[in-house]
């Protein structure tokens, strides 16, 4: 099988999503008092057809109509077997990668931008606040917002706002509006900039600033947009492995294993689930998200009840989390600067159905160029990471002499992340690692909260 990209027509597109909490233990999340909240709890931030999605335990959601509309414009994205890369590292491995980065922002954020910006249309919401860390979520936002006529206000992490000024001028183009975070314009954001005047910025504040602008309009029509770590985000990237499935289906492979970068988890999770369904019913499957050594939430940091933002507005969430108030160093991963983790990817890697694993900085740079030398198209930073422990995994099959099938999902092209490319070919970039002692400061914040149980769910 010599094919280089394996397609999918517009018809064979999955009409449902999965939802993998009908398969998972789950500990819910708490509110201030500590008990279980409430989908009324939530109304004031996202309309009350999301809450329900967030909450269902259906395995399969049909997708709407009018986000299948939508979805046309890129999707179904084509899975690419790496034929050069292969050869080029001389692999028995059979490496293919689900390329994202293909919908109009450039990444697989759109997936549940289109699906968030329906629903809340659908409810009769007018405008949507959201953070933005990398600024792919803020420009997919502003793109679904575009196509169902809302109007998005987007925080942009500071250090990313400088790094990368045309996601601006992009999320511009469909109408969005985009401020630098921390701003001024948000009491959460004030005290930021209060405690550190030159502060990076970190999505843990801006999601923060972007919760409170949402909550505090009196016309009661803007809600809040999470582009990663929530249970419907997870369930709408479902679309990516389940398309991908079709794909290697159609070949006659299956993959033995399963990469993806993961910030909140989102493009990890989108890819993985519909193959962690399988491998909960008995395949053999080896699942890796991949995080940067700089924020190494599910390598290093504990499984506990936490914040998802650092003015404590969300609930608690049982997740792994290095402290809702941590500042992560400004590496140029922005979409993996986050100190939490989705839930369910948490959860999966407590259980031992998924195995986390980090990379070096200039590690990730490294494999993103081998990839764009040989490939032809050039990685975002934060898929650069996946592309690493491909890589190893490549490698690993060469030393064992197996013809192993890898599959990666390569979630966003770097088009307009060449600061970090510069910085690396001048030799200015430079590898963080966390140190013990940093971790255990910022593990602080959460020490008094309640404890999630350890559920298993097999
Ligand atoms: C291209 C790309 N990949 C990965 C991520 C990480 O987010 P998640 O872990 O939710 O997929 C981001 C976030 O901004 C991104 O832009």
């Amino acid at each position: 099988m010599n094919d280089r990209k394996i397609l999918l027509t517009e018809d064979e597109m999955p009409r449902q999503w999965y939802n993998i909490l009908a398969d998972i233990k789950m500990n819910p999340p708490l509110g201030p008092d500590g008990k279980p909240i409430r989908a009324e709890d939530l109304a004031p931030v996202f309309p009350m057809n999301l809450i329900e999605q967030e909450v269902s335990t259906d395995r399969w959601i049909d997708i709407p109509e009018p986000v299948l509309d939508v979805y046309r414009i890129w999707r179904p994205s084509p899975l690419v077997r790496a034929l050069s890369l292969e050869k080029a590292l001389d692999t028995p491995a059979r490496i293919y990668f689900k390329n994202e980065s293909v919908s109009p922002p450039g990444s697989h954020k759109p997936n549940t931008a289109v699906p968030q910006a329906y629903y809340n249309k659908v409810f009769g919401i007018e405008r949507l606040t959201t953070e933005t860390g990398a600024g792919q979520w803020g420009s997919a936002l502003s793109f679904a917002c575009c196509q169902f006529g809302l109007e998005c206000k987007v925080y942009m992490v500071r250090v990313s706002f400088d790094q990368k000024p045309y996601r601006k001028a992009m999320m511009e183009t469909w109408g969005g509006k985009c401020v630098a975070s921390p701003s001024m314009e948000t009491r959460a954001g004030r005290e930021a900039l209060e405690k550190d005047p030159n502060t990076p910025g970190s999505l843990g504040i801006a999601i923060s600033e972007a919760i409170e602008a949402a909550v505090s309009d009196a016309s009661g029509k803007t809600r809040y947009s999470l582009g990663s770590v929530l249970n419907h985000v997870m369930l709408h990237q479902t679309i990516i492995g389940l398309e991908a499935k079709k794909q290697l289906n159609k070949i006659g492979e299956y993959p033995d294993v399963i990469i993806g970068c993961a910030g909140g988890g989102s493009n990890f999770a989108g890819l993985a689930f519909p193959f962690v369904l399988d491998k909960i019913n008995g395949k053999h499957i080896e699942i890796y998200p991949v995080e940067p050594a700089a924020c190494p939430t599910l390598t290093r940091a504990p499984f506990v009840y936490d914040h998802g933002d650092t003015s404590r507005y969300t609930p608690l969430l049982a997740m792994h989390s290095l402290g809702h108030a941590f500042v992560p160093p400004p590496f140029h991963a922005g979409g993996l600067r986050y100190h939490g983790m989705a839930p369910t990817v948490s959860q999966l890697a407590v259980e031992g159905i998924i195995t986390p694993r980090s990379v070096q900085q200039i590690q990730a740079y490294d494999a993103g160029i081998a990839f764009a030398r040989t490939e032809g198209i050039i990685p975002a930073p934060e898929t650069t990471h996946a592309l690493a422990c491909v890589l190893e995994e490549a490698q690993k099959a060469k030393l064992e002499g197996k013809e192993k099938v890898i599959l990666v999902n390569w979630s966003g092209h770097g088009l307009l992340d060449f600061g970090a490319y510069e910085k690396y070919f001048s030799g200015d970039l430079k590898n963080y690692e966390m140190t013990d002692d940093e971790i255990c400061r910022s593990k602080k914040v959460f020490e008094n909260f309640p404890k999630p149980a350890h559920l298993k769910s097999r």
